[in-house]
């Protein structure tokens, strides 16, 4: 009873920032995001009446007592659908450093569930598995399905669910990350996301969302990359004015961070179509189109302080491979 998933990172163009649903992890906003190829988690999963205690690590990086519980409590979740008392052995490896930005956990819980679900014997349709993976961690689900992705808010669990709105081949876009730390970030989202409630400002970012969305979707239907670069620029300051203003306030970026949200804007205005966006965390995502990714990249050559970058597109969601890590 041994199964592997690889699955992506996704970078949100418009965030999930808030829950009506602490436990369930209902979030009080859609959102809609990309896959991306070059930020993945490999996991294996194996069940066994051997075990006698689960067991998880982590290739390569240290792992906290808080994740081995938050990965054990997903495992369970697992167990009591299929109704088996199994213990499990779960080995992982992430292509990218965690909890500095880039959705580690996205990536994590998606190839934990698809990889724990399969290993286990349960069968369980698409829509199924982004429920699962979101009880995780709310932005798992969007790395499930192909390439473009909505994640419905929904009201219920089972109606809080994510589905592809366009596969990974419908547009050839890039997501350039720069990676200016890799600290690992002081809150984490599940802990920063509380506090929404906190910001006068809010009520007033629900408000702008379903608009947003419907942006995003046209901009996706005519294929205008400067319709879509706007929204996501508009959104990401937006989550991060909300985050800014919570009490305590969260502020997630470096200078480097803000030196080069500067030179993307000012290379636009020299003509290069390209935007950024930022998740809880320093590290940037440059947006663009593939026939610019050249240009982008010599551009970001001449920032200081970048650590290194990681260049990705689109990407298929999660699924299960042959080649065990165990
Ligand atoms: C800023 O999915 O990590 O990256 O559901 O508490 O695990 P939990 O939160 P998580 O939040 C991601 C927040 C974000 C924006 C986004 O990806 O939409």
């Amino acid at each position: 009873m041994k199964a592997t998933a690889i699955a992506p990172a996704n970078i949100a163009f418009i965030k999930y920032w808030g829950k009506k649903d602490d436990v369930l992890r209902i979030p009080l906003n859609e959102s809609f995001s990309m896959n991306i190829d070059g930020a993945t988690t490999t996991t294996t999963v194996e069940f066994s009446d051997v075990f006698t205690h689960d067991g998880v690590s982590f290739i390569g990086e240290t792992i906290q007592e808080k994740e081995i519980w938050r990965i054990t409590k997903h495992l369970d979740k697992i167990r009591h659908l299929a109704n088996k008392k199994l213990f499990a052995r779960v080995i992982t490896k992430n292509s990218f450093p965690k909890g500095t930005g880039i959705a580690s956990s996205a990536s994590g819980f998606a190839a934990l569930t698809v990889a724990a679900v399969q290993a286990i014997g349960l069968r369980l349709s698409e829509k199924e598995l982004t429920i699962l993976a979101r009880l995780g961690s709310g932005s798992a689900c969007r790395s499930i399905p192909n390439g473009f992705v909505i994640w419905h808010e929904g009201e219920t669990s089972d109606t809080s669910f994510a589905e592809s709105l366009y596969p990974s081949t419908y547009w050839n876009l890039h997501d350039i990350v720069v990676l200016v730390s890799r600290d690992a970030k002081k809150i984490s989202t599940t802990i920063g996301m509380e506090g929404i409630s906190t910001s006068p400002y809010w009520q007033k970012r629900m408000k702008y969302i379903p608009g947003r969305i419907l942006r995003t979707k046209q901009a996706f239907q005519e294929k205008n990359f400067q319709k879509l670069g706007e929204v996501i620029e508009e959104d990401c300051l937006d989550m991060h004015h909300v985050m800014q203003t919570q009490s305590p306030p969260l502020y997630y970026w470096n200078e480097i961070t803000k030196n080069i949200m500067q030179s993307v804007t000012n290379w636009r205005e020299q003509g290069l179509p390209v935007y950024f966006t930022i998740d809880a965390g320093p590290n940037m995502h440059c947006i663009c189109e593939g026939k610019d990714e050249a240009k982008v990249m010599t551009a970001l050559k001449t920032v200081q302080g970048v650590q290194s970058i990681i260049q990705n597109k689109v990407a298929r969601g999660a699924y299960c491979i042959n080649n065990h890590l165990f």
